[in-house]
């Protein structure tokens, strides 16, 4: 009955690999590797949980850490908007290399984008 969740649209599989290839990039992208730990193993877990009750799939990150916050944990790392710019090609990249294509693609990044605007908590330093 009704319209599937987005979650069901992509499919558990093909999340996993779109946030693993996201963090391969992230490990190699020069604005984002000083605030990341050198080891994306466990963030990269935390993030399937995430992702998969933000696109409406069960409450896998709330179940093991509580509410999500995510604006507050994002605090103590300095996202400015070029970081944000930044992870967000990592995840356009990533998607490219998954062949996520079409309207869920669309929606999906469109909800990414909106969210990465509200972590930015920094000001660009200048130059
Ligand atoms: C954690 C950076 C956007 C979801 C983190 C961490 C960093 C970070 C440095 C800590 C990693 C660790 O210690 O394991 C950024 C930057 C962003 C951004 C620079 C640019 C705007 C986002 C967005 C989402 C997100 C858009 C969700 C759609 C998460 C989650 C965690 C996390 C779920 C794990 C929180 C936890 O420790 O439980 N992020 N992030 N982030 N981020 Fe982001």
């Amino acid at each position: 009955e009704g319209n599937p969740k987005p979650y069901e649209v992509i499919g558990e599989e093909l999340l996993h690999r779109l946030i693993d290839v996201f963090y391969s990039k992230v490990s190699k992208q020069p604005e984002l590797i000083p605030i990341f730990p050198d080891d994306l193993t466990e963030t990269a877990r935390k993030q399937k949980q995430f992702m998969t009750q933000y696109l409406g799939g069960p409450l896998l990150y709330t179940n093991e850490h509580g509410h999500p916050m995510l604006r507050a944990r994002h605090i103590p790392f300095e996202v400015t908007p070029s970081r944000a710019e930044a992870w967000l090609s990592c995840m356009r990249e990533a998607m490219d290399e998954v062949g996520l294509k079409g309207e869920f693609r669309e929606f999906f990044y469109h909800r990414l984008y909106l969210t990465a605007q509200h972590m930015i908590n920094t000001p660009e330093k200048d130059e």
